[in-house]
């Protein structure tokens, strides 16, 4: 299968920033663990801090053939309307994933704003979230 992992704001600083919620391997070290896991599957990464970034990329994996998106939103989980509308613009399947538990945090974390329009939610497994979301397409 091509999967394409989306990972939104902030989420370049996984592995420096609020290590004891996010760990303590970096973005590529945790794309890289994912790539030996899905050998027999093709798997490509985009982080951006820009909400538009993201947009176009979710936009453009129709036509580039992609099976499913797992897409770690970040702090735009929980208000980009056009991260949204995106998703609901294409017909590949996207789930959503979270390495926190975001329903055990503050409570602006407990709303998203695209989990009406995703395949379904991952949450509070750390780097397995991203894992245990692409496995579901294989269900
Ligand atoms: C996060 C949870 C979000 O609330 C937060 O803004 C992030 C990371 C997670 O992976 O747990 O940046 O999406």
């Amino acid at each position: 299968m091509k999967f394409l992992f989306i990972n939104g704001v902030n989420l370049n600083m996984t592995g420096v920033r609020e290590k004891g919620i996010y760990g303590d391997l970096t973005l590529d070290e945790i794309n890289l663990e994912i790539t030996n896991r899905f050998k027999d599957d093709i798997c490509e990464f985009f982080q951006s801090n820009i909400e538009g970034e993201i947009c176009s990329q979710i936009q453009n994996a129709q036509s580039e053939g992609f099976d499913g998106i797992i897409l770690n939103a970040g702090a735009f989980t929980h208000y980009s309307y056009a991260i949204r509308d995106a998703i609901a613009s294409v017909s590949v399947p996207v789930i959503e994933v979270h390495m926190s538990n975001v329903h055990s945090r503050e409570e602006f974390r407990h709303k998203s704003v695209i989990s009406e329009v995703c395949k379904g939610v991952i949450c509070g497994f750390g780097k397995n979230s991203y894992v245990l979301a692409a496995q579901s397409f294989k269900l």
